[in-house]
């Protein structure tokens, strides 16, 4: 019987569905990542690995699971975790789970980009904290979203879903992007420049692409720099993104207002002194984590696995 490893607790329906196809699923029974050495003696002979975003799928782990290995399925529509390049020499496809998470991802990065605009959680730290003394007019004076510029670095599925959501506040809408975006362009009136002539125009930067050898360090202190003082920096794509201590340098320094963070460059660690800051909200990835999206990715993940071990081509490929 093909062996499936599982390699965390998912939500319903991967685990049946692959049960019932009558596939023999090993669970690794935990919330948590597993040890690598877990992960690599669990992997061996497995037909199918459902991996996770934090999971370094590489030649290692490919070599540890070994011939029968057929495909790895990624929970996550972001697969920078695993090695193309190894996979394909050894015939082993790759997928992932595009689209489903598309709104949950978007309506999170305005749950971030109200959170830092309107400082919703300086406020509710000075109500716990007990020292409100009352109201004021000058008191955590945010940015005021109406007619404010938003800046997208990258107007993919999720990008476009956060513009949509833009125009309903009346924001004016820029977007850097390889491929001019007709969905973007024509009812958003939405406007595609080069990065350098974006970054210096925005109110919001909110950054939506893949990481990628071209995209690391894409936000760094050169970018942050060019932004204004008063701009918010808004990041529900992947943490590498942004040079996380250039991030930190800037808003101490007040070069920049605010930032809200779903994700990081080590995650779950966070560079010094960012916790610190007043003026970021923080999220510990949260993106997709609705119930409905995640186990919409669920019920994905046992289709890719169930196509490519049938033998047909699996809805989600990658590799
Ligand atoms: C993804 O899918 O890539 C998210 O980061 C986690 O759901």
């Amino acid at each position: 019987m093909p062996r499936v490893l599982i390699t965390r607790r998912l939500p319903p329906p991967a685990a049946e569905r692959l049960v019932q196809a009558g596939l023999t699923v090993d669970l690794v029974d935990q919330d948590d990542p597993p040890p690598r050495a877990v992960l690599l003696e669990r992997a061996r002979g497995c037909a199918a690995l459902i991996t996770m975003l934090s999971e370094r799928v590489d030649a290692e782990l490919l070599d540890a699971a070994g011939s029968p290995l057929r495909v790895v399925a990624n929970y996550a529509v972001g697969y920078n975790n695993i090695d193309l390049d190894a996979c394909r020499v050894r015939g082993v496809r790759v997928t992932n789970t595009p689209g489903v998470l598309t709104e949950a991802t978007a309506d999170l990065t305005w749950a971030l980009l109200l959170a830092a605009a309107r400082r919703v959680v300086e406020g509710d730290r000075l109500m716990r904290t007990g020292t409100w003394s009352g109201w004021q007019p000058q008191q955590l004076l945010g940015l005021e979203l109406h007619g404010a510029v938003l800046g997208l670095v990258g107007a993919g599925r999720i990008g476009a879903a956060v513009a949509r959501r833009a125009a309903g506040f009346g924001m004016r809408i820029l977007y850097t992007d390889p491929q001019p975006r007709a969905e973007l362009d024509g009812p958003l009136r939405a406007q595609r420049v080069p990065l350098s002539e974006l970054l210096p125009q925005v109110d919001v930067l909110s950054l939506h692409v893949p990481l990628t050898p071209q995209t690391r360090h894409l936000i760094g202190a050169r970018e942050l720099a060019q932004l204004k003082p008063t701009a918010l920096l808004i990041n529900t794509a992947r943490g590498p993104v942004i040079d996380e201590r250039a991030l930190v340098a800037a808003l101490r320094a007040g070069r920049l207002a605010a930032a809200g963070l779903d994700v990081y460059e080590e995650e779950p660690r966070l560079a010094p002194g960012l916790a610190e800051l007043p003026n970021v909200v923080l999220l510990p990835h949260l993106g997709s984590a609705t119930v409905t999206t995640r186990q919409r990715m669920s019920a994905m993940v046992a289709d890719n696995v169930l196509g490519v071990l049938d033998g047909r081509e699996p809805p989600n490929a990658v590799v």
